[in-house]
């Protein structure tokens, strides 16, 4: 009885191994480096028409504006680079940025990180997934929770703009956050072909 557990114990290490070497493969520094200065524009692009819209015309203007605006701005962003870039949560507004599975886990390996004390400045992480004849490099990094941020993702939303919320996102998660607190992570994507 013993030894066959240890066969099929053994068996199990061999099969998982290929995919554990996979798993911890990394992203040459360079793309780490392209990834970051893409994550950085877009970041910056996002936030400054957040800020101007939220200064200018209010947040429920504002909430208009991210409703049109985050996907062009991701697209213009992914259209200037070899990658794609966009933003999931593991609570989400808008349904089109739901975490696949792989996001998923490594939101959940933020949160972890994050509870053993690391900070979100550096915090960061990149994998190469191989597919077939395909190679995808995958990076993400967490979107802290700012004071910004709360009038639309906090714990009190005014009534006019949880009703703005509502109305354009019946199914929304992102409410609830504090300053501090993983909102959610920029999210990157580059497909290659491999020789
Ligand atoms: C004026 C209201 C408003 C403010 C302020 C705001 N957001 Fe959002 N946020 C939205 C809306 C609306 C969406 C959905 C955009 C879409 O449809 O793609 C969104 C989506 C997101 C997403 C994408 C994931 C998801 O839930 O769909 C992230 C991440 C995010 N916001 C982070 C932030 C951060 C960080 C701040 C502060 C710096 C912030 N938001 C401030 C309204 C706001």
């Amino acid at each position: 009885m013993k030894s066959i557990t240890t066969k099929l114990l053994f068996a199990g290490t061999l099969i998982s191994l290929p995919f554990l070497a996979a798993a911890i493969e990394t992203l040459p520094n360079q793309e780490i480096q392209q990834a970051r200065s893409l994550v950085k524009s877009f970041g910056s692009d996002l936030k400054q028409v957040l800020k101007t819209a939220m200064q200018t015309e209010g947040p429920l203007k504002a909430l208009e504006v991210c409703n049109l605006q985050a996907k062009p701005i991701a697209d213009k962003n992914s259209s200037v680079s070899p990658w794609n870039i966009g933003r999931t949560s593991l609570r989400v507004r808008n349904e089109n940025n739901i975490a696949d599975e792989w996001e998923t886990s490594v939101l959940q390996q933020f949160e972890k990180r994050k509870k053993a004390g690391e900070d979100l400045k550096n915090m960061e992480y990149s994998e190469i997934i191989k597919s077939g004849d395909k190679s995808v490099y995958r990076y993400m990094k967490p979107i802290p929770t700012a004071g910004l941020c709360l009038t639309c993702h906090g714990t009190k939303l005014s009534n006019d703009v949880h009703d703005k919320v509502k109305a354009l996102y019946p199914e929304d998660k992102a409410i609830g956050f504090n300053v501090g607190d993983i909102r959610g992570a920029f999210t990157l994507i580059k497909t290659l072909n491999v020789e």
